[in-house]
């Protein structure tokens, strides 16, 4: 049975921001999303969040049916912190303590120290620094067994030269800190109720404690600054573009890819530099995408290639679609296979069928187009009278002529033709041809005006 703590309580001054510390994020999740969703891997069924700072945003935005919040009103110390959360305790329930501000440890990790808790044992997650300043140092006896934790700010210059850190992670029995949270002191430096303390009561009461340390110092970093988020963000991005390479996709440069969410990638996928992917991206076998693009929440079906500098949210396409350079695909869109959409095109809920062009220059919003449709350049779908959106249908095998304004709701009939330049408000039936617009008339022989 296991209960996990975050700590989320503290101010996070050092970020200088109206936003709690903890929901700033790392590769477009907050941080402390990133702790529960490991808290969840590693099987915490009960997760307590102690909020103080910012609650109500920290509430609004971690709510879950397995979370519960508990009020740590003043800051007084970590130690203080867990033990507003006694009472929520089960009795019999190994607790994981871990920092809301601490985005990147791996399940594997805090899984091996669970391992290690038992009645006569806790597990302390520790690490080497090359410099350690600021951390509390983990005091072993000449048998090397952990005796205490001491806080800079109250070590001995000899105690200042050990290496070894303490993370703050740590799992222990919840009967163990029922005993030993309420005997704490703040009779030190800071004047805080450390949780630190509780390493020396457990030796004192026969519990040894064992240590675990993670693979990398990152996964134990915390962010009290915006420098800070920016190392591990970045940390973060190069594994997450180990992790596509690893699975086969070809990065051009491993340090040029953004991943705020969920990317899923075939077989032999390319990805060119600069690209950002958020939400749930999903990319087929074959599909290339060139650089500088923005692939937000979507589906791109294989072989499909988005070209350079183009922006796709909320939309899905078969295979063999051609999109961009400089297009803009907008919510629901959704594409045929072998859909072609060129540079400065936008469009926006439309639902496009097979073979379909829209090369150039064009507006398509609220319409549904056939098959082996070609709208020409700069053709606009005029789907707002400034108060309701209206559809535009345009049938298989149409041809849109060149800067047509298709005045909505109409509908384009399979086969017909429209001239170019046209303003259709009507209806076409199959196989018209309609043109809309003002004649041409020659002037024979015109003379131009000359200066006065
Ligand atoms: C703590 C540890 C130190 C360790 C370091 C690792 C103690 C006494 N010291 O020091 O040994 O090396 O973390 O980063 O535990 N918090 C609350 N309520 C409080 C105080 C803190 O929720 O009253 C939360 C903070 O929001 C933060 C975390 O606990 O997420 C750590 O607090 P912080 O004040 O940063 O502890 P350190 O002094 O860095
Ligand atoms: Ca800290």
């Amino acid at each position: 049975m296991l209960d996990i703590l975050i700590l989320a309580a503290g101010k996070g001054t050092r970020m200088r921001s109206d936003l709690p510390k903890v929901l700033h994020p790392v590769g477009g999740k907050a941080l402390v999303q990133h702790v529960a969703d490991t808290a969840r891997k590693v099987g915490g069924e009960h997760l307590l969040i102690i909020v103080g700072h910012g609650a109500e945003k920290v509430e609004e935005k971690m709510a879950a049916p397995d979370v519960k919040f508990v009020l740590q009103a003043q800051q007084l110390g970590t130690g203080h912190a867990v033990q507003q959360a006694l009472p929520h305790l089960r009795n019999d329930a190994t607790v994981l303590i871990l920092y809301g501000d601490v985005p990147l440890t791996k399940a594997e990790t805090l899984q091996k120290l669970i391992s290690k808790v038992s009645d006569s044992q806790m597990g302390l997650l520790t690490v080497n620094m090359q410099n350690p300043t600021g951390y509390g140092r983990i005091v072993r006896d000449a048998n090397k067994n952990v005796i205490a934790i001491v806080e800079h700010k109250d070590a001995s210059d000899e105690q200042k030269k050990i290496n070894e850190i303490n993370t703050g992670i740590m799992a222990v029995k919840a009967k163990h800190l029922q005993k030993w949270l309420p005997a704490l002191s703040n009779n030190n430096a800071q004047g805080e109720y450390y949780l630190t303390d509780i390493i020396a009561m457990a030796k004192a009461d026969g519990t040894s404690i064992q240590v675990e340390q993670p693979d990398a110092v990152e996964e134990v970093e915390g962010i009290n600054n915006r420098q800070q988020q920016a190392a591990l963000e970045r940390f973060y991005q190069q594994q997450k573009a180990n992790e596509l390479m690893v699975a086969g996709v070809t990065l051009l440069d491993p340090s040029r890819i953004d991943i705020r969410g969920n990317l899923t990638a075939g077989r032999d996928v390319v990805i060119d530099v600069n690209c950002v992917f958020e939400g749930d991206v999903v990319l087929g076998d074959g599909v290339v995408i060139e650089p500088n693009c923005v692939i937000i929440n979507s589906k791109i079906g294989n072989l499909s290639q988005i070209k350079a500098f183009s922006h796709i949210e909320d939309s899905t396409l078969a295979n063999g679609c051609d999109i961009g350079p400089y297009a803009r695909l907008r919510p629901g869109t959704q594409l045929a296979d072998d859909v072609k959409i060129g540079n400065f095109v936008e469009t926006k809920k439309a639902v496009i069928a097979k073979g379909s062009k829209v090369n150039h220059l064009s507006y398509i919003g609220d319409a549904v187009i056939g098959s082996k449709v070609n709208v020409g350049a700069g053709t606009i779908t005029c789907n707002y009278d400034g108060v309701n959106k209206s559809k535009t249908e345009i049938g298989d095998n149409a041809f849109i002529g060149s800067n047509s304004a298709l005045v909505a709701p109409v509908k384009i009939a399979a086969n017909s033709t429209i001239g170019a330049g046209s303003v259709i408000t009507k209806n076409t039936e199959e196989n018209d041809l309609a043109i809309a617009r003002s004649q041409q008339r020659n002037i024979k022989g015109w003379e131009r005006p000359t200066k006065k």
